[in-house]
């Protein structure tokens, strides 16, 4: 089997991780805060680990990791019907990895495939048992359709933080430089706590955050890259603190000033990365 051809496998199992971890982080932050949200969102975090081993993979070969987001079953009008779902998505999950463990001739990968696998069967029966836990618990979606200029803050803030956890990730993936791809990785996680934190307060506020994101930089160059990570954190650290400054809701100023605050941070860090790349 070619190269190429893995490449091409292991690209629709990270789309279908990145359409999971999405689906589920959707379910859990709808949910409030909550024994089943918690388990839902650690599931969604074992399900990053697979997708930063595949993209991970994928560079060995030569290949560039997707950033295609795979299907997701987002319908469904309770937590319930919502449970069901996540069943279906790891059965979906499960028929490709096992295709691919078919198909796939190179030892090692089948290894990973085969373990990422065994974890999709465990995740199967944690949502089966969701869907009588959700009902006997009552748990309910806690989404409104409130879109005052404070949601609106909100909701462009968490298409904001997607967007950057993917470009971050892209660049941690493309990165040859060691320094850089543990760095990018690190931003990349900060801002998912970004978009958790975003996410739940839009959800207390009864509004109901989507998950799109922007266009995400796919330069090729490290120094590129760097350039329009500095850009866009720039414009957003510019655009949390106006917002901080317009909110009336104290605890919400707090918040948007200290996610300022790491983007600020961010900007140093990709700047001195950048001289790092300029000076070698
Ligand atoms: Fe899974
Ligand atoms: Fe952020
Ligand atoms: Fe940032």
């Amino acid at each position: 089997m070619k190269k190429e051809e893995i490449v091409a496998l292991l690209n629709q199992d990270l789309e279908g991780e990145h359409g999971a971890i999405i689906q589920y982080l959707s379910h859990a932050y709808a949910m409030g805060e909550g024994e089943l949200a918690c388990e839902i969102e650690a599931i969604s975090r074992e399900e990053m680990r697979h997708l930063d081993w595949l993209a991970e993979t994928i560079v060995e070969l030569g290949g560039k990791p997707s950033m295609v987001r795979g299907k997701m079953r987002m319908e469904g009008k309770s937590v319930t019907d919502w449970m069901q779902n996540d069943v279906l998505l790891e059965d979906d999950a499960i028929t490709m990895y096992k295709e691919h463990i078919q198909i796939i001739d190179d030892h090692s990968i089948k290894r990973l495939l085969q373990r990422i696998l065994s974890d999709e069967e465990s995740h199967h029966g944690d949502f089966a048992h969701f869907i009588d836990k959700s009902r006997k618990e009552d748990v309910k979606d806690l989404r409104g359709d409130n879109a005052n200029a404070t949601m609106q803050v909100l909701k462009w803030g968490v298409e904001h933080e997607y967007t950057v956890i993917l470009q971050y990730l892209l660049h941690s993936y493309m990165a040859t430089n060691e320094r850089m791809k543990v760095e990018m990785e690190d931003q990349a996680i900060n801002e998912m706590q970004h978009l958790g934190w975003l996410a739940e307060k839009m959800v207390s506020g009864k509004g109901s955050p989507r998950a799109e994101h922007g266009d995400i930089d796919n330069s090729k160059e490290m120094s590129d890259m760097l350039r329009a990570d500095i850009k866009i954190e720039k414009e957003v650290a510019a655009e949390y603190d106006r917002a901080a400054a317009e909110v009336g809701d104290e605890k919400l100023k707090q918040l948007l000033k200290r996610i300022r605050d790491h983007e600020l941070y961010h900007v140093e860090v990709f700047d001195d990365l950048l001289k790092d790349i300029n000076k070698s």
